[in-house]
Order: C-alpha cells, then sequence, then structure tokens
C-alpha cells in the first residue's frame, strides 16, 4: 500500500475563488485545523502577492508545528526573498516557485524561448537551495506542454536540487486518462523522478479534477495537491476530501492511501465554509448536506435493514454524526415508523398507518417535512383527534 501526500492550497489557490478573502487570523485558524486533519503540506500564501499574504504566510509559519509550511514564488529573486523572510520562523518549510512551461504561456506570457525558460526553471531553483532544503517546482500548464520539452525541465530541475515537482493541469483541460499518460511518460522518460516527488494539481474546469488527480496517483504520482470543499480560481481545484475517501473507499483498487484524519474532514469543511463565505453545494460528494442523506422509500427501507445497500462512506468516519432519513414524498412506512419512535411515538400499526397517510397527503404540499410538522400531524390527527 502506498502513502500519497496531500498538499494544501485553501489558503494559496482556494483564497484565489473570486471574492474570497481570509484574513491572517482566519488562515491561522484554518491552518491549525488543516495540522489536525493530517496534511502534509499547507501552502499558506504568496508572500510577495501583498504585505498582507507575507504576514499572513509568517503567522501561519509561526503557529502550526506538525505540517511544513509553503510559499509560492514566481522564479523571480524578489519573490522567493520575500517567501524566504516570511518562513523564517516555520519549524518546516517548502519554497514552491513556479514557471509557465506551455507554448501558449511561453508565447503570449512570458514572450520566451524554450532555451529561456529552461534555464530560468534551473536558476530559480539554484537560488532557491541557497535557502531551503525543500524546493518544489511547479511547471505552470504543464499539461499543455510537449512531453520531450516538459521532460527535460523536470530533469534540470531535479538536477538542480528540486525536492517536488508538481504536473499542474493549471487549466483543467485534461481528460483523466491523458493526465495519467504524463506521469507515465515522465517516469519513463526521466529516471531521475524516483528520487523525488512528483505531484499532481488539477483544476475543475471540465469537472475532472478529482478523477485526474486520481488517474495521476494510478500513474505514480506520489504527492495531490487540492483544496478543501474544491475551492479555487475560476471551477476550482481538486476537492481533498473526495480524493481522500475515493482512495480510502477503493484502497482495494488503488493500493495507496493518505495519512489523513478522516474524522477530522466535516469539521475542516464547515470552517473553510463559514471563513470564506463559500457554501457547499447539498449534493456534494462527501461533505455536502446530502452526502448522507436518504429520501426515497426503497433506499431508506434498505438502509434502515442493512447500511450498506445504499452507503458506500460511514459518515461518522469523515466526523458527521450519523446519516439522516429525510422525510419527503419518495418516503416509505418503515421511515416514517422510525421517525415516530425517534420523536418519542409508540403507536399501533392501525395508528401508524393512518399517520402515514395524512403525512402522504402534506408531502404533496411542502417540499420538505420538519420534526414539527410530524408532531403536529400526530397530536392533531392521532393522539388528540
Ligand atoms: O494551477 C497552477 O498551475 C498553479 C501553480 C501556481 C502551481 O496553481
Ligand atoms: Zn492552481
Amino acid at each position: 500500500m502506498r502513502t500519497i501526500e496531500i498538499f494544501d492550497t485553501t489558503l494559496r489557490d482556494g483564497e484565489q475563488s473570486p471574492g474570497v478573502n481570509i484574513s491572517t487570523n482566519e488562515k491561522v485558524e484554518i491552518a491549525l485545523q488543516l495540522e489536525k486533519l493530517g496534511v502534509t503540506r499547507i501552502e499558506a500564501g504568496f508572500a510577495a502577492a501583498s504585505p498582507g499574504d507575507q504576514k499572513s504566510v509568517a503567522e501561519v509559519a509561526k503557529r502550526v508545528k506538525n505540517s511544513t509550511i509553503v510559499s509560492l514564488a514566481r522564479a523571480v529573486k524578489d519573490d522567493m526573498d520575500k517567501a524566504y523572510e516570511a518562513l523564517r520562523n516555520a519549524q518546516n518549510a517548502s519554497l514552491h516557485v513556479f514557471l509557465a512551461t506551455s507554448p501558449i504561456h511561453r508565447q503570449y506570457k512570458l514572450n520566451m524561448s524554450k532555451e529561456q525558460v529552461l534555464a530560468r526553471a534551473v536558476e530559480a531553483v539554484t537560488y532557491a537551495k541557497k535557502y531551503f532544503t525543500e524546493v518544489q517546482f511547479s511547471a505552470e500548464d504543464a499539461a499543455r506542454t510537449e512531453i520531450d520539452f516538459l521532460a527535460e525541465v523536470v530533469e534540470a530541475v531535479i538536477k538542480a536540487g528540486a525536492t517536488t515537482v508538481n504536473i499542474p493541469d493549471t487549466v483543467g483541460y485534461m481528460t483523466p486518462i491523458q493526465y495519467g499518460q504524463i506521469f507515465s511518460d515522465l517516469r519513463r522518460m526521466v529516471p531521475a523522478t524516483e528520487n523525488i516527488r512528483l505531484s499532481c494539481h488539477c483544476h475543475d474546469d471540465l469537472g475532472m479534477a478529482v478523477a485526474n488527480s486520481l488517474a495521476a496517483v494510478e500513474a505514480g504520482a506520489t504527492q495531490v495537491e487540492g483544496t478543501i470543499n474544491g475551492i479555487g480560481e475560476r471551477a476550482g481545484n481538486a476537492a481533498l476530501e473526495e480524493v481522500a475517501l475515493a482512495l480510502e473507499t477503493r484502497k482495494d483498487y488503488y493500493q495507496a492511501t493518505t495519512k489523513l484524519t478522516l474524522k477530522e474532514i466535516a469539521r475542516t469543511s464547515q470552517l473553510v465554509s463559514r471563513l470564506t463565505g463559500m457554501i457547499v453545494p447539498g449534493n456534494k460528494a462527501v461533505v455536502g448536506a446530502n452526502a448522507f442523506a436518504h429520501e426515497s422509500g426503497i433506499h431508506q427501507d434498505g438502509v434502515l435493514k442493512e447500511v450498506t445497500t445504499y452507503e458506500i462512506i460511514r459518515p461518522e468516519s469523515v466526523g458527521f454524526k450519523s446519516n439522516k432519513l429525510v422525510l419527503g414524498k419518495h418516503s416509505g412506512r418503515h421511515a416514517f415508523k422510525e421517525k415516530l419512535v425517534e420523536l418519542g411515538y409508540h403507536l399501533e400499526q392501525d395508528e401508524v398507518n393512518t399517520a402515514f397517510a395524512a403525512f402522504k397527503v402534506l408531502c404533496d404540499k411542502k417540499k420538505e417535512i420538519s420534526d414539527d410538522d410530524i408532531l403536529a400531524l400526530v397530536d392533531t390527527k392521532m393522539v388528540k383527534g
């Protein structure tokens, strides 16, 4: 069984979600929770982006002891100097330096040739190694880079001292098979990747960030990058809770797992949602309000008989109290009776039948049936009436 390291960028790429701004205190609060969750690396920010971000990285670095704290930097000395300043007091620090490698970025953004990009990448990693033992190099837009050139860059930065090489799908353009192929190719073309961490970093523009991350793991990635609740630039990043649960639930298939304390997932998700203002959709995998809720009578009956009929993850394993049987027009008698017992009613079968018939009439009028609705219904129809 392989252990996949988790690199959390909620506080950097996650903060790049339009409309999100996380204060220093909030970043510290989230970072401490990420430490409890057991993430290996926390990217606390981009120190050179603003004085506020430099302060946040420094505060997080001071407070978190068990996770490595990372700052992003462009491949320019001033950015790396600012990151070094911010990370001075970290127990464990890492610099994350990035440079785009794809033809589109080389031509339109950087106006640099392949040779210039290669030289700058090596120069940046060499400079970073003066300050840091752990240096991550990201080939921005790697997924749209010619594989031969990407392999050349990867080999060169490893030679210069990079301890992690990240292969981002910056614009979420890949399909799982294509993205996995890049990792297989790099493993084959650059034998030195055996000696470093090979990282994946996926965006969700086509809704494939988690699937692509898992494909990378299958093809040899040893680190997965992402954010809590999948927040991030544009459509967001790979949702780490989904990656972790996919690996855990299907470790029979992936033969890989993470060291996360899964029971902290619900709390982490709720904290990130509250402090960023990014609401978690009800149907979101693993952490959505409906992820462990059953509405249809057939499903409710199955779950009451044997929970694994319709649940592949136990809600308790990710920190939720229990699953929920939601009463609505698809619900059956079995779940309705369970609800009555939970509310303190032990009715005879004919009373249950009468209440159930009244409940079904109410369901056609209301979208959601609350406990108060049931109480009112039983009190008026049954006990008192
Ligand atoms: O998506 C991306 O390419 C990034 C890099 C800075 C790693 O976030
Ligand atoms: Zn990104």
